[in-house]
């Protein structure tokens, strides 16, 4: 079984991955770790040093390898994979179950101005601009996510319902 988590930066594909992997007893991997290793390399460096094009096609060979070698895992995606080349049909294959962790505007708003230090793509955006920032990002994307198998809405809910309504689809 391959169950892949996607969503916008923030919405908990990494914590909530990670909690399912154990409860299911299997083995956890989030992609942007995975291209760090293959480019020794942090993600955000790659996109001061090579640009974002360098690390979407980099993102993308990632992906399909880690489909093609692993059969049994939780993986994670980052937030912009799925909006990229192939990558979603690449999802679509049978044996891989995607699911779109969903969070509104605002809570990812929250979320994510704590952490924008580390996130490329907003960290020069100010503050009173990363709602609509966000927002048009997100309407953007959504045609992408809303392709997943599943759709959880994850607005103000702990990790571990989460993980629990995750188990209940599968
Ligand atoms: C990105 C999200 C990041 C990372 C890169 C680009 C995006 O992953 O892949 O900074 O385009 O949304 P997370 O969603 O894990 O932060």
């Amino acid at each position: 079984m391959i169950v892949v988590l996607l969503g916008y930066m923030g919405s908990g594909k990494s914590t909530v991955g990670k909690q399912l992997a154990k409860e299911l007893n299997l083995k956890f991997y989030d992609l942007d770790s995975l291209i760090e290793t293959h480019q020794k390399m942090m993600v955000r460096d790659i996109f001061e040093e090579h640009g974002e094009i360098f690390f979407r096609k980099l993102e993308s060979q990632v992906l399909q390898n880690t489909l093609k070698t692993k059969n049994e895992m939780i993986l994670a995606l980052g937030g912009g994979t799925p909006c990229y080349a192939n990558n979603m049909e690449l999802l679509k294959r049978p044996g891989v179950t995607s699911i779109y962790l969903r969070l509104s505007v605002s809570e990812l708003v929250e979320r994510l101005f704590l952490e924008r230090e580390s996130r490329p793509l907003i960290k020069n955006i100010p503050e009173a601009e990363l709602p609509e920032f966000i927002g048009k990002h997100l309407f953007e994307r959504n045609m992408f996510y809303n392709q997943s198998d599943f759709v959880v809405d994850c607005n103000s809910k702990e990790v571990a319902t989460v993980v629990e309504e995750i188990k209940n689809l599968l």
